[in-house]
C-alpha cells in the first residue's frame, strides 16, 4: 500500500523543474496525476516520465493565470479520475528583473495573475460549493 493510492492530484506547471519532479513523486506513490502547464511539450514529457514507471497520467493545458482555465482543469480532472483530492497550484513564474522604479507594469500584472491569482482560483475546493469539486 502507497501514501496516495486511490488518489487523485493536479500538479500545475508540472512541464518541468519542481512541478514535474512533484507530479512524478505523487505518481510514485500511487497517485493518478493531472499533470497541467501552459507548455504542451513539457507536459507531454511529464507524463511519458510517470507512464514509463508504471504510474498514472494525462496532460491537460491550463493557463493558472485564467480563472476559466482554471475551473476546466479541475472539472476534466473529475470528469475523468471521478475525484480530486490534491491541488498542488505550482505554477510560477520569476517575473522580470529590474528596479523598482523601472518596473514594468505589465510584467508586475503577469507576475501577480500567475503567482498569487493563480492560487487564488478555488475551484478545487470543496466548501466553496463548486460542484466541480468531489
Ligand atoms: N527554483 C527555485 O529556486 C524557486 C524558488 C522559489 C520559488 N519557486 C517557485 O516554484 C515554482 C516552480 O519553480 P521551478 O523552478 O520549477 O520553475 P520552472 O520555470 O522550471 O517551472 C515552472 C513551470 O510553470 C509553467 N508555467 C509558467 N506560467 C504558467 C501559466 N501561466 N500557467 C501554467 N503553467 C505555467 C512553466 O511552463 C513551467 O513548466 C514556481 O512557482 C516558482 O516561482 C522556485
Amino acid at each position: 500500500m502507497k501514501i496516495l493510492d486511490n488518489k487523485v492530484a493536479i500538479v500545475t506547471g508540472a512541464g518541468s523543474g519542481i512541478g514535474r519532479e512533484i507530479a512524478i513523486s505523487y505518481a510514485a506513490e500511487g497517485a493518478k496525476v493531472m499533470v497541467s502547464d501552459i507548455n504542451e511539450k513539457g507536459g507531454n514529457e511529464t507524463v511519458r516520465l510517470i507512464s514509463e514507471k508504471g504510474g498514472e497520467a494525462n496532460f491537460f493545458k491550463a493557463d493558472s493565470s485564467s480563472a476559466e482555465s482554471n475551473k476546466a482543469l479541475v472539472d476534466e480532472t473529475v470528469k475523468r479520475y471521478g475525484a480530486l483530492h490534491i491541488a498542488c497550484n505550482n505554477a510560477g513564474i520569476g517575473g522580470p528583473m529590474a528596479p523598482t522604479g523601472e518596473y514594468p507594469l505589465d510584467g508586475w500584472d503577469k507576475v501577480i495573475a500567475i503567482n498569487l491569482s493563480g492560487v487564488f482560483f478555488r475551484y478545487a475546493i470543496p466548501d466553496t460549493g463548486y460542484a466541480g469539486c468531489r
